[in-house]
């Protein structure tokens, strides 16, 4: 996947939108500081409104002036949007449908979410510990098309609603081959996931991936799983799968289950990319959580480490994303804890506090 010509000035724009967001975009961009000081290297940080915080400022969940910023940068720092507040609203006006108009705007066809088991936070799973170590997956979800976007949608008769699943042959080709491409730089092992038997646009998907991974990437070993059956594996053995491929839906469902497999879904980054003409998004894949809200309780990593990706992937910084990956696995080798990982007993960090450690930890 080619990406977009980083600018000397190494540009971000940073969504913190709502419930939780803005107290973890704190501790992102404490840490993004510690990187600037350690590296000398500068960074041109704007903001920008998104969500229910945006619906409450312009009326729009994706308000034009943050769409008019989106060309003028190399990357978008995303936290997390959406709430109580903005849940009554038209399903169009939604803080969530703010969210799905950026991933278009910026032709964000490739979602990847990775998702690995820090060892020594192997019992704050819910699964046993001998199930979820070494757990090292990838989550590629198909991001821009699908049941998401597809027509028609919404009410069709009296008391009866439709929405549509749908995919071209070129929207599944190019997730795929980016799924090849993960897949070729790990253990070359890709598992499609669909509802083939019962889905025509499911088989279509598959026969598609077939098609694409015997033509360009026959190195590749494929397998197919359906969705059902893909869910269940993965509670049963996730040590199976290296990378997963799957529709947006799917891919949304599977990505939540693996994050949970390591413990927290309050660790788990992602990126969402396109064919590089556009800025790279990078947010965490928890959501708002507004029931902690301003509490100081969220956990700041997945943020911070969706920052991580975003220096390696847009800004092409891996060395300076590496010194945050080692600093957050430092910090939590050291037993360093917010609640939501914390075991009986364990002291517990604020959001605050946990951002420090990491910030020193960067600059040390
Ligand atoms: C995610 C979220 C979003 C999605 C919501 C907030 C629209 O669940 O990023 O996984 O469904 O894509
Ligand atoms: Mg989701």
């Amino acid at each position: 996947m080619k990406l977009k010509k980083v600018s000397d000035k190494k540009r971000i724009l940073v969504l913190a939108g709502d419930g939780i967001g803005p107290e973890i975009t704190k501790e992102a961009l404490k840490v993004l500081e510690a990187v600037s000081q350690k590296s000398k290297i500068s960074f041109e940080i704007s903001e920008g409104l998104l969500g229910g915080i945006a619906i409450d400022k312009t009326a729009d969940p994706l308000p034009p002036e943050t769409i008019a910023k989106l060309d003028k940068v190399d990357a978008v720092l995303l936290a997390a949007i959406g709430g109580p507040k903005w849940e009554n609203l038209p399903q169009d006006q939604k803080p969530e449908k703010g969210l799905l108009r950026l991933r278009k705007e910026l032709e964000a066809f490739a979602n990847l979410r990775p998702a690995k088991v820090f060892n020594c936070l192997a019992d704050s799973s819910t699964l046993k510990r001998e199930v979820i170590e070494g757990i090292d997956l990838l989550v590629v979800r198909e991001l821009t098309g699908g049941i998401y976007f597809g027509s028609p949608r919404g009410k069709i008769a009296d008391k009866t609603y439709v929405n549509t699943d749908v995919y071209s042959e070129a929207e599944i080709k190019r997730i795929i081959v980016c799924a090849c491409e993960q897949a070729m730089r790990r253990s070359k092992k890709l598992c499609s996931v669909d509802k083939a038997n019962v889905l025509e646009v499911s088989q279509f998907w598959r026969d598609v991936t077939i098609e694409t991974v015997k033509s360009q990437f026959p190195e590749i070993e494929l397998s197919h799983l359906y969705i059902d059956n893909a869910a269940m594996q993965l509670i049963r053995n996730p040590r199976q799968f290296d990378v997963l491929v799957s529709s947006n839906l799917f891919g949304d469902i599977l990505s939540d289950e693996a994050a949970m497999l390591t413990g927290s879904i309050g660790l788990l980054p992602s990126a969402s990319l396109g064919d590089g003409s556009k800025a790279g998004l990078y947010e965490p894949v928890h959501g708002s959580a507004p029931d902690i809200a301003g509490q100081g309780k969220a956990n700041p990593i997945a943020m911070i480490l969706s920052l991580a990706m975003l220096l390696e992937s847009s800004l092409n910084l891996p060395k300076e994303a590496k010194t945050i990956v080692q600093a957050v696995e430092q910090a939590l080798d050291e037993g360093c804890r917010t609640a939501d990982i914390a075991t009986v007993g364990e002291k517990v960090l604020t959001t605050a506090q946990m951002g420090d450690i990491i910030y020193k930890k960067v600059n040390a």
